[in-house]
Order: structure tokens, then C-alpha cells, then sequence
């Protein structure tokens, strides 16, 4: 209680309000959250839980503990933080778990950390959340409460900078791109975007990720898709943009490169999935997969929660998944780090890592073809 009214304090807050859920982001068992493990020990120790249902984001996947032998050993923390969650309440592990039952609704509060879904369920869900940070997401979640400031409140969700997406034509690989910039111009600001009306939520998710990514971006208003932007005057609360801009195909090119870390070799290991990837879009992947077989040097990682995986491996697509030789999996390819070079779809895996940044087209290709 003492840490987050501090926080609350920090940011001139000056109540705590009632949450519904939280999400933490503590959970990896590498040696970087050694402080914040031992604090989560001692809470666990002392006998506390959660008050509100609490997830977290995914672990390492121990169905691939062979692939993934290499690096098992950096995971000194591992079992200790599973077993600390597990004992103050913490369960399903996942960076989309408004995908299982953890799905804020309209207008309620969150206290969440996963920057990935803080913008997603501030801006498809019109939940409120800041983004927490590790240990102030458990404080949350223990006391039920959160700090009411930033997001929580509805004149600070107001829209700053227009963007103008100026074509139509685009697919998933420009939508990231287009967060990428998104986020870079914005910084802490609110975006708002016209000209993405007909953006499937699943996109939205990829979009809003990478802005998250480049910026401290935490909720953008998508015109016609955000609960709190049915139009342009909503979006920006009756009040004007500070600024507009027009983004076009063209402009997408420089971000596509500067994110990408280009390798000599082919890839040993490439990614689909960050954030972890729902069932259409697991199915997408699979229906592209059909009829090809991934190269006997790659590992091919389809990253997703483990509802879909379980759902995938009793419906007819798997057929398709065990003849392609691609993995179905749970972990995180950020931070399982995964043998380099490393090829991805995801903006946010490129921005965090040296990977190379590509279409979902072309790692298939590059997966089953070869590197030309
Ligand atoms: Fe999720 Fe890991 Fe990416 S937590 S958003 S898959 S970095």
C-alpha cells in the first residue's frame, strides 16, 4: 500500500481507486529481475494474494526444452518465480490474456504492465490502464487498488496528434510499420488515426504494440474503432490536433530498415507472434504454411497463449502444423533469446533485438526456401 500511494503521490494523485484485474510483467526467471524476484519472494513468503484476478506474461516453454537446451541454464530464477506467482494467486501466462478470461471491459479500471496490452485494452477495449511497471503491478494486485491518475482519468485520454493514413492498399506488415512511426512521433502523446476504419482487432494489437514500442504510447484512438472514437470531435474531445500528419506508403520504407538488423547467414530461428498471436491468426499462418515444410536448419516458432494451442492441436489444422515441422508454442521470443540470426513479423521484436524485420510472406519463404 505504501509503494503505490507513493506513486500515486509522484503523479499528484490523489485517491486510489478500485481495480478489476492486473496483469504483471514479472516473470521471467532471468538474473535481470533479481531484485524484484526477492521482493515478490518475501511477499509470498508473508502470505499475500491477489485481491483481483492477476496474469502474467509467458514463460519459457518446457515442451521445447530440447531446442531450447542452450539457454535453458540462464534461467536461474525460473523456478522460484513460478512457484512465488503461483502462491500469491498468479495464474495464466500469456501477454494476451484478454484473450482467456482476464478481459477488461469498457470504462473499468486496470492496473496492467504489458505494454502490448495496455494499449490494447485502452484503445479496442476502452478498459483504463497505465503502464505499470514490474512489482507496482503485483502492489496493485494485491491491494486491488491503483493510483487515480494518467489514463485513469477521462480528460487525459484526450486525442493530441491526427494521423492521416493516406492508402488503403495495406496489410499487416504496414500496419506495424505504421506503428513503428506512430510511436516515434507521438512519444507520451495520444495519436489519433483516420483512414483504418476497417483495422481487424488482431492488427490493432500488432499496430498498437509496436507504437508502444518506439513510444510511451499507452492508448491511441483508431477513428471508428475505438470505443471513445467514433469520430474525429470525440477523439479529440471537441478540441483541436496539435499537429497533423500525413503518412503515406512511401515513408513506411525507411522504418522498415531501421528497425531490421540484417544478417549475413540465413536464420536459425524465426519467430511469428509478438504479442502472442489469437487463434485466426495462428490459423492464418497455418493455412499459409499448407503444402510446404520448414527447412531442417530452422526453427519456425508460432507464439501463442495456451488455449489456442490446445484448440489448434485438436482441430484439423494440425495436420498442417506436424507436416510443416513449424512450433506451435507459448514462450516469448524476446525474451527466450533465442540462437541468432533471428528473423520476425513482429515491429516490437525488432525494436527490443537484432532480428530482421520482415513480412509474415517472406519468413515463410525464407523458412521453407532458403535465404536468397
Ligand atoms: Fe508478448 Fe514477449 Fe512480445 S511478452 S508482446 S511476445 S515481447
Amino acid at each position: 500500500m505504501n509503494l503505490i500511494v507513493k506513486l500515486g503521490d509522484s503523479f499528484g494523485a490523489d485517491k486510489l481507486i478500485e481495480i478489476k484485474s492486473a496483469h504483471t510483467v514479472l516473470n521471467f526467471g532471468l538474473n535481470f529481475v533479481n531484485a524484484a524476484a526477492e521482493i515478490l519472494n518475501r511477499t509470498a513468503e508473508a502470505g499475500l494474494k491477489v485481491k483481483v484476478r492477476t496474469t502474467a506474461d509467458p514463460i519459457i516453454d518446457l515442451n521445447y526444452a530440447e531446442e531450447l537446451k542452450v539457454i535453458l541454464p540462464m534461467f536461474t530464477l525460473h523456478d522460484q518465480l513460478m512457484r512465488d506467482l503461483e502462491r500469491i494467486g498468479v495464474y495464466g501466462f500469456t501477454c494476451t490474456p484478454y484473450y482467456l478470461d482476464n478481459k477488461p471491459q469498457f470504462g473499468e479500471h486496470y492496473a496492467w504492465s504489458e505494454s502490448s496490452a495496455v494499449i490494447y485494452i485502452n484503445s479496442v477495449l476502452g478498459g483504463r490502464s497505465n503502464r505499470e511497471g514490474g512489482i507496482i503491478d503485483i502492489a496493485c494486485a494485491i491491494t486491488g487498488k491503483t493510483p487515480y491518475h494518467g489514463l485513469h482519468l477521462s480528460e487525459n485520454r484526450k486525442g493530441q496528434i491526427l494521423f492521416k493514413i493516406l492508402f488503403n492498399d495495406w496489410d499487416t506488415f504496414d500496419l506495424t510499420s505504421i506503428g513503428l512511426k506512430i510511436g516515434e512521433i507521438a512519444g507520451n502523446k495520444i495519436p489519433v488515426i483516420e483512414g483504418l476504419k476497417n483495422i481487424s482487432t488482431y492488427n490493432l494489437k500488432n499496430l498498437g504494440s509496436a507504437s508502444a514500442s518506439t513510444g510511451a504510447v499507452a492508448l491511441i484512438h483508431v477513428i471508428g474503432k475505438t470505443p471513445e472514437a467514433k469520430n474525429i470531435e470525440s477523439a479529440f474531445q471537441n478540441d483541436k490536433p496539435e499537429e497533423i500528419i500525413e503518412i503515406d506508403k512511401d515513408s513506411l520504407k525507411e522504418v522498415k530498415e531501421k528497425y531490421s538488423t540484417e544478417w549475413k547467414n540465413p536464420p536459425k530461428n524465426v519467430s511469428i507472434g509478438c504479442p502472442q498471436l489469437n487463434e485466426e491468426e495462428v490459423i492464418t499462418v497455418l493455412n499459409k504454411l499448407d503444402g510446404k515444410k520448414i527447412l531442417p536448419n530452422i526453427n519456425f516458432w508460432i507464439c501463442t497463449n495456451e488455449l489456442t494451442r490446445d484448440s489448434i492441436k485438436k482441430s484439423k489444422h494440425f495436420e498442417i502444423l506436424k507436416k510443416s515441422g513449424a512450433k506451435l508454442t507459448t514462450l516469448c521470443p524476446l525474451l527466450t533469446p533465442l540462437p541468432r540470426p533471428l528473423m520476425t513479423n513482429s515491429a516490437k521484436t525488432c525494436f527490443y533485438s537484432n532480428a530482421s524485420y520482415r513480412s509474415l510472406d517472406t519468413c515463410i519463404k525464407v523458412a521453407t526456401e532458403g535465404k536468397k
